[in-house]
């Protein structure tokens, strides 16, 4: 039998031991890989600031070269001599030779003025080509650079150019022997893709040249140029150096962005290298798979185990489930077989022991009920017969009380009865004496004291009459309360009721308690009508006996909606409170055995309690008793069952 929202217990040990598995497990797991994660990341950062450090060597280096083998150049006499003597054709010559081997692609010459002279470029496959388009055109050293040039002898610039490549240019003051300048030299070291990719090569990265705004000017592979203008830019935003993560065809790299600065702290490019992390995410995938694979195995072992141990629990608690609805249903006590040896297995005993002695007990039980109820029918009849003999003791008292009421009139009549027949008999003499002598009526007459008989002849036969119609009366009285002739319910007038009981107890009363009755008006009452006067009787005649000598009962009606109430108040000594509990209590009496059963207020609560009403009682020792009689008017609720 399953209640509705009785939860399984093996679901909430199942929820339980996931939650407490699951949860952990996966909160390790979880917490393990973002560590890794997080240190693998930190390590190619690391590894990436070293390598930018690296690749700002090479520059720094690069830069020195360039100065030094410049200065060779501007201090060769050869090219002095040339330049100082404007012999362009030889100087062509000479540069054309170093450029072969020089670590400079282009070199170019001007004249002391700063004007363009000589410009060659080193193109595919070692060729030297002359730049004669520019040659003796009107192309000028800057007037700033000219200004750096005044002050020293080499002025390096770097020059980014977005989509191109990052320029180191180094300019010489070629100078004479005598100390004046003959002119100057440019020699520029192109750092564009094949740079990039050479050391991204060698350092096993993707190398990126940025310019000051981030825009890519050279790069390892063309993949940079393609992201959006300021992606980069945005990036890196104001600060110095970030680490992104990109992903490149598929390809997830790591990616440190740092600005370069010179000597003079100025930024002059940003340099970007990315990593692969195609071989730590493996790793990391490793170890997610196996993270999962472990998992899966746990929860693979973990719900067999559940059932097992579930089944090995259940079982028994299921078993112990049937046999308590078992005995729940009187069903004799089950015996359960147990091979369980923990506390369950201990359990199951003691509820063998238990149903046993609670089959046992409930045995006993039925025995007792059994006796009980014979007991109880014995007491019923026991019960019957006490309301029988207290039905007869009550009736005696009201036949005493009627025979002594009907022994007045009836002695009386009978003491008329002598005189009457003493009478008879003298007129009877009279007579006979007028038939026989009619002359020996006056001596007659005067022997019989005839006046007498005649005077006192009506006295005795109204005397007679009074006390027969005083006997008629008594029986009328007696006949209307015990209402014989009306057994079944109906419809009466409650005062006559209490008029005819209070008749009955006149020789009690009389003399002694003066009764008061102040009736109401109320409808006449659907009822029994020997049984209410019953209970006025009983109520009424307790008051007479429980006022000792003199003292008065007030009888008061009325009728409040369907419901009549009749009080009945006496200021005789009252009820004790210890008392007041249980006079309504079958055969409580304070009265010496033989005087009274003590059934007389608990018939009467029965019996208005049939009526449909009630009974209640106030009393304060001293000051008397008030009982209130509540009768619905309309009668029984259930006619059937109303029966004295
Ligand atoms: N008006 C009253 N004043 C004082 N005590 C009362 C009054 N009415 C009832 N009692 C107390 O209640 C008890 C129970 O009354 P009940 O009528 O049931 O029995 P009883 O009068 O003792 O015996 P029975 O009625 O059989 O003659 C009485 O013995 C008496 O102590
Ligand atoms: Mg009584």
């Amino acid at each position: 039998m399953k209640k509705k929202n009785q939860k399984s217990l093996r679901s909430v040990l199942t929820l339980w031991f996931l939650t407490f598995t699951i949860v952990p497990i996966s909160f390790i797991s979880g917490y393990s890989l973002v560590l890794y994660e997080s240190s693998l990341n930190s390590e190619l950062q690391k590894r990436l600031d070293g390598d930018i450090r690296e690749v700002a060597v090479t520059i720094t280096e690069l830069e020195r070269t360039l100065l030094l083998h410049s200065l060779n150049h501007a201090e060769d006499p050869t090219l002095v001599y040339h330049v100082a003597t404007r012999n362009l054709f030889s100087a062509r010559r000479v540069v054309s030779e170093w450029l072969k081997t020089s670590l400079a692609g282009r070199i170019v010459l001007f004249d002391r003025e700063g004007r363009l002279i000589v410009s060659l470029k080193r193109e595919a496959q070692n060729e030297i080509r002359s730049q004669t388009q520019l040659e003796g055109g009107d192309f000028f050293l800057s007037d700033e650079l000219l200004t750096h040039l005044s002050q020293k002898t080499q002025h390096l610039v770097r020059e980014v150019k977005p989509e191109k490549s990052m320029e180191l240019i180094v300019y010489s003051k070629i100078l004479q022997k005598d100390g004046k300048t003959a002119g100057f030299i440019e020699e520029v070291l192109e750092l564009g893709n094949s740079f990039t990719q050479n050391l991204g090569k060698r350092l096993g990265l993707e190398v990126v040249l940025f310019d000051t705004n981030v825009q890519p000017a050279a790069a390892s592979t063309k993949d940079f140029f393609f992201y959006p203008k300021d992606y980069f830019l945005q990036k890196l935003g104001k600060s110095n150096q970030t680490f992104i993560d990109i992903n490149q065809r598929g390809e997830p790299l790591g990616m440190i962005i740092k600005k370069l600065v010179d000597s003079q702290n100025r930024n002059f490019a940003v340099l970007g290298l990315a990593a692969s992390k195609r071989d730590s995410e493996a790793v990391l995938k490793r170890i997610k798979v196996t993270l999962g694979t472990v998992a899966l195995l746990i929860l693979a072992l973990l719900i067999p185990t559940l059932i097992y141990v579930s089944n090995r629990v259940l079982k028994p608690i299921h078993l112990l489930v049937d046999a308590t609805q078992r005995i729940e249903k009187g069903k004799g006590p089950p015996k359960l077989e147990t091979s369980n040896d923990t506390e369950v297995g201990l359990l199951v005993e003691s509820f063998n022991r238990m149903s046993q002695t609670i089959s046992q007990q409930r045995k006993d039980l039925e025995f007792k009920i059994s006796e009980l109820g014979q007991a109880n029918s014995q007491i019923k009849n026991t019960q019957m017969s006490l309301v029988q003999s207290a039905k007869m003791a009550s009736l005696g008292q009201l036949v005493a009380g009627v025979a002594h009421e009907l022994n007045n009139p009836i002695s009386f009549i009978y003491t008329n009865m002598v005189h009457l027949r003493e009478y008879m008999d003298k007129l009877n003499k009279l007579i006979q004496t007028v038939e026989k002598d009619p002359k020996q009526i006056a001596k007659v007459k005067k022997e019989i004291d005839y006046d007498y008989i005649l005077e006192d002849l009506p006295k005795l036969i109204a005397s007679c009459e009074d006390g027969a119609r005083r006997t008629r009366d008594i029986v009328l009285g007696l006949r209307n309360f015990s209402r014989l002739d009306e057994a079944q319910l109906k419809k009466v007038d409650l005062h006559e009721g209490l008029r005819n009981t209070l008749k009955l107890l006149s020789s009690e009363l009389k003399n002694r308690i003066q009764v008061h009755e102040t009736f109401g008006k109320v409808d006449e009452i659907r009822c029994y009508p020997s049984q209410l006067n019953q209970v006025f009787m009983n109520i009424i005649s307790n008051s007479a006996q429980a006022i000792k000598d003199t003292g008065n009962i007030w009888i008061k009606t009325s009728q409040k909606g369907s419901d009549a109430f009749v009080s009945i108040k006496d200021d005789g000594p009252g009820i004790e409170k210890e008392h007041l509990d249980r006079i309504f209590d079958p055969f409580f009496t304070t009265k010496p055995v033989g005087q009274g059963t003590g059934l007389g207020l608990s018939i009467s609560y029965g019996i208005v309690q049939k009526h449909g009403g009630d009974i209640s009682v106030t009393s304060d020792p001293g000051q008397g008793t008030e009982f209130i009689i509540r009768i619905p008017v309309g009668g029984p609720p259930d006619e059937s069952g109303v029966r004295a």
